[in-house]
């Protein structure tokens, strides 16, 4: 099989990246997250003191978006692709909830959306990779190989993030995962420049009964019937 470019989109928390990660090892491909990249733009800007509240000072955090060092290194330990902001990795620190409540602030300004995507379609010149996002399908790689758009349930989601928080050192009440979420949704839907949608070509996976790896079986599948692997 040649190698493909792989696109998979929907709502926070439904799986995407975990889905990405187990396709890219299977196929031996790289996975970006594009989602990290936003996540790792907001952090800088609350450490540089640029979002205040809902607010954030374009003017003086995107001329400085050209002198920003993100960049991704496989980590063989995790297995995962993981993000570097300015030479630290910030893998974990970005998905705390302080930048969870406020990254899609930053996900809604053009020009940050501009810069990210032209990281993205670069990363993505060479194929043999999966990037999962919200216009990835529509905007980043249109013309992908696969588009894949994943759901489930905003309850089911809530339940996976939770228990994800968890395990980590800043782990978070049920109800507020669920509002940020909710949140999450409508401003990810609503935002006039890329809002998430599902591309007409892009094939609907709903796994919220899904394990993961049923989740990847199921993609498997598909790429199995289109493209004979
Ligand atoms: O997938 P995630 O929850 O880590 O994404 C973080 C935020 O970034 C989310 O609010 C939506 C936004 N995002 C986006 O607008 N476009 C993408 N391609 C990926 C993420």
């Amino acid at each position: 099989m040649r190698d493909l470019t792989i696109a998979i989109d929907g709502f926070s928390s439904t799986g995407k990246s975990t889905l990405a990660k187990l396709l890219a090892k299977e196929l031996g491909y790289i996975h970006i997250d594009s989602g990290a990249m936003y996540r790792a733009i907001t952090l800088y800007a609350i450490e540089n003191g640029m979002l205040r509240g809902s607010e954030v000072n374009e003017f003086e955090l995107i001329p400085q978006l050209d002198f920003l060092d993100i960049h991704f290194e496989f980590n063989p330990q995790t297995g995962k692709n993981e993000i570097y902001l300015n030479g630290e990795n910030v893998e974990e620190r970005i998905r705390e909830m302080e930048v969870s409540s406020k990254v899609s602030i930053i996900a809604k300004v053009p020009e940050i959306r501009d810069y990210a995507v032209q990281m993205q379609r670069k990363l993505g010149e060479k194929s043999g990779i999966v990037m999962d996002g919200r216009d990835i399908g529509t905007t980043v790689f249109p013309n992908a190989d696969l588009k894949i758009y994943l759901s489930a349930s905003a309850e089911a989601r809530a339940i996976r993030r939770y228990e994800e928080l968890l395990k980590t050192e800043h782990p978070a009440t049920y109800e507020e995962v669920f509002r940020n979420i909710s949140e999450r949704d409508l401003m990810d839907s609503t935002r006039e420049v890329s809002p998430l949608k599902k591309a007409e070509d892009a094939v609907e996976v709903d796994n919220g009964q899904m394990t993961p790896q049923q989740t990847l079986e199921t993609v498997l599948q598909i790429i199995r019937e289109r493209f004979g692997a």
